[in-house]
């Protein structure tokens, strides 16, 4: 349910949200005065798993299929019709073009169909805001960690849509890197969770790999060169081209660490530049366990508090695609532009407060 600290409750409102932009269709009905009252989700991992990645155009063509479904599954689990919806909140960037047209469309359409204002969501916004989602979730202002498959970033968030970039990954984003390293091990996509799930049987201090740019003032990363040290650990273990599974959950280890580490100093380093107490961690990397441990033993250590959304909805899901567009039209935005437009590239700092937000994306 929404705090006073973060909307100005105007009246009861039910807000359809849609989540389209790689992999996963997610779906929820969100209403400001019970919360969350339906959500569904549909992973595509297994049909990108054949081919190690993301296809995109098979990614559209599934999301095609799946979104009407999941919005009737939605609207019957919260007991809700179409008169019920206030708004529809859509993610509109960044993200697979495709994907993204396939939610915008849907979205526009709905919103149309049923006389309501159709909201363009970002979705690193909606990881951002997911940690609010919480019954005891922090009050702006605060320090956000985004990690995900795309992103790796530091922002100074002092209210919903002004967020300031303190500091980014020069290259790969953390869970790309994440996703790299388990394909050259020969690991399923998508590969973070399974770097994770090897790295609890490997040995901690059988080989130690660098901590990228922390040996340097600042606060921009990089994890490209993680990758090439992988991949050179990887070509002397193997024998015969092939890599044990001793060899492989060694290097899952040293590698996990090496991120976590890594991304622990810079945010530690991020909490002491701004003066800030709060940090909000959020992303598909912000699932994996020993970076959630590490990041509250160091930031809790020294009075400050860490909060990270349940682990459903650090990746991809329609809820917060939902609560990010509740927060908006709650705080007054509205969008009377029937056109669909998406962003496939958006810096997360382009964002406006929602009084400033009316208008085309
Ligand atoms: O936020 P997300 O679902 O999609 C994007 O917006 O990119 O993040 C997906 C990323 C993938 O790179 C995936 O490997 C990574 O999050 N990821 C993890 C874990 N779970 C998901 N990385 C490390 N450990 C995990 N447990
Ligand atoms: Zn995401």
């Amino acid at each position: 349910m929404l705090s006073t600290a973060t909307a100005v409750i105007l009246a009861r409102m039910r807000i359809l949200g849609i989540e389209t932009s790689c992999d996963e269709t997610g779906v929820a009905l969100y209403d400001s005065e019970r919360g969350l009252i339906g959500q569904a989700l549909f992973s595509q991992v297994d049909l990108h798993a054949t081919y190690g990645g993301v296809v995109p155009e098979l990614a559209s063509r599934d999301h095609v299929q799946r979104l009407l479904p999941l919005t009737k599954e939605v609207l019957a689990e919260s007991g809700c019709v179409a008169s019920d919806i206030d708004a529809v909140a859509y993610t509109a960037g960044p993200g697979l073009a495709g994907a993204l047209l396939v939610g915008a469309c849907t979205a526009q359409a709905l919103a149309f169909g049923w006389g309501v204002p159709a909201l363009p969501v970002h979705h690193m916004e909606g990881h951002l805001l997911a940690p609010l989602l919480e019954e005891d979730g922090p009050d702006f202002p605060f320090v956000a960690l985004l990690v995900s498959g795309g992103h790796t970033q530091l922002l100074h968030a002092a209210s919903l849509g002004d967020y300031r970039l303190l500091g980014e990954s020069l290259d790969d984003a953390a869970g790309e890197a994440f996703d790299k390293a388990a394909k050259m091990m020969g690991l399923p996509y998508p590969g973070g969770p399974m770097v994770a799930k090897q790295a609890l049987l490997g040995d901690p201090k059988r080989f130690r790999f660098p901590r990228p740019m922390t040996d340097r003032p600042g606060l921009d990363m990089s994890f490209s060169g993680l990758k090439t040290f992988c991949m050179n650990t990887i070509a002397d273990c193997k024998v015969d081209g092939v890599l044990s599974e001793t060899d492989c959950n060694d290097i899952c280890r040293a590698f996990e660490e090496a991120v976590v580490e890594t991304l622990v100093i810079k945010c530690r380093r991020a909490m002491e530049q701004t003066g800030l107490k709060t940090l909000v961690m959020a992303g598909g990397v912000s699932a994996n366990q020993r970076l959630r441990a590490r990041l509250a033993e160091a930031l809790e250590k020294k009075g400050l508090n860490v909060f990270y959304p349940r682990p459903e909805y650090c990746t991809d899901n329609g809820a917060m695609i939902a609560f990010a567009g509740a927060l908006r039209l709650l705080a007054g935005e509205r969008h009377n532009d029937l056109s669909v437009s998406v962003r496939p590239r958006w810096p997360l700092a382009e964002l406006s407060p929602p009084c400033l937000a009316n208008g085309s994306v």
